[in-house]
């Protein structure tokens, strides 16, 4: 039973399969492959979401299967239930189940009982479907490349945390750009494999104007709204606004994850410069993660797919 739980327990082929499937899944999103089919994938989210949410939701129909939405308030997941009792109960109902939680330990708890691939929809520590939708616009849009140099401007934060397990795939250099580097980050600039490719440029004029790709999310990520004023306080002068993005590079591009809080890390003026890739990007939620899907749950199925639409069969 495969996951995707962390980057880091996927190899370089597993992506290169998943970023193929994807292309070849959107061009041909009308040829009747519904490897889902049969198949149910609980969602479960106990924070927010527009983007994920309705694309996993969407997607799993698109490729013929069938979702069911477990409200957090009902099934209280370690609250009302054990995660134990509550993973063997969904393995007799469903073939996955797609979970946007606060604590990432949860993931692994959930696997470890599981007969269901767990996909990891965000935590407090991790987000890599984000990731996956953000290289493959990257690739569309011609902008990927080996040596990309990628200037994260703001919070560190969960976002962060998955470009970095990409980074140990891929010889991308990662520049850091915020007033300090929260501690539970130390240990990427001690990493042997990201020698010479992590930087902490604490001037957000200088990280802009060397990168390929400037990457924003908000200050105030879901779960830390008690601290918005003193985030606020702390990440100014960080705002990817009119002035800062006049510092990036010409060739260079801005992505956001989204939700944006425009006036915050960003301003009207760049989302709108950017809107073309950053929409872009959010639609690719659905393809990549169609992908991801369609790899965890029916992997032979989806390579004849892949092999016919490639001439490869
Ligand atoms: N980027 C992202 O995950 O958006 P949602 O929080 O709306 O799902
Ligand atoms: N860092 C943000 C990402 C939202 C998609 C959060 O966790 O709220």
């Amino acid at each position: 039973m495969k996951h995707l739980i962390d980057l880091t327990e996927w190899t370089a082929e597993d992506l290169e399969k998943v970023f193929n499937y994807a292309t070849v899944i959107k061009n041909n999103q009308n040829s009747g492959f519904k490897p889902l089919a049969g198949k149910s994938v609980a969602l479960y989210f106990e924070k927010p979401s527009l983007r994920t949410r309705v694309s996993f939701d969407i997607g799993i129909q698109e490729l013929g299967g069938n979702t069911t939405v477990v409200e957090q308030f009902m099934a209280g997941i370690g609250t009302r239930e054990s995660v134990h009792d509550v993973a063997n109960t969904l393995n007799g109902f469903v073939d996955a189940m797609v979970c946007r939680l606060f604590n990432h330990q949860t993931l692994y708890e959930l696997r470890q009982w599981s007969e269901m691939s767990i996909i990891n929809a965000l935590t407090d520590f991790s987000h890599p479907c984000q990731i996956l939708a953000d290289i493959l616009t990257l690739k569309e849009l011609g902008l990927w490349k080996n040596s990309l140099v990628m200037t994260w401007v703001g919070d560190p934060n969960n976002v962060l945390q998955s470009w970095l397990e990409i980074a140990l795939m891929y010889p991308i250099t990662v520049n850091i750009s915020s007033p300090d580097i929260p501690t539970e980050f130390d240990s990427w600039f001690k990493d042997p494999r990201m020698k010479d490719r992590i930087f902490w440029i604490q001037d957000p004029k200088k990280a802009v104007s060397v990168a390929d790709m400037v990457y924003v999310d908000t200050w105030i990520s879901m779960g830390q709204e008690a601290e918005a004023e003193a985030r606020l306080k702390k990440y100014e002068g960080y705002s990817v606004n009119q002035e800062l993005s006049g510092y990036m590079p010409d060739h260079a591009v801005m992505l956001h994850c989204l939700p944006a809080k425009r006036g915050q890390e960003v301003d009207d003026f760049t989302m709108n410069k950017f809107k073309k890739v950053i929409f872009h990007e959010s639609e690719n939620r659905l393809h990549v993660q169609k992908a991801v899907m369609a790899y965890l749950l029916a992997p032979e199925t989806t390579e004849v797919f892949y092999r016919l639409k490639t001439g490869q069969a």
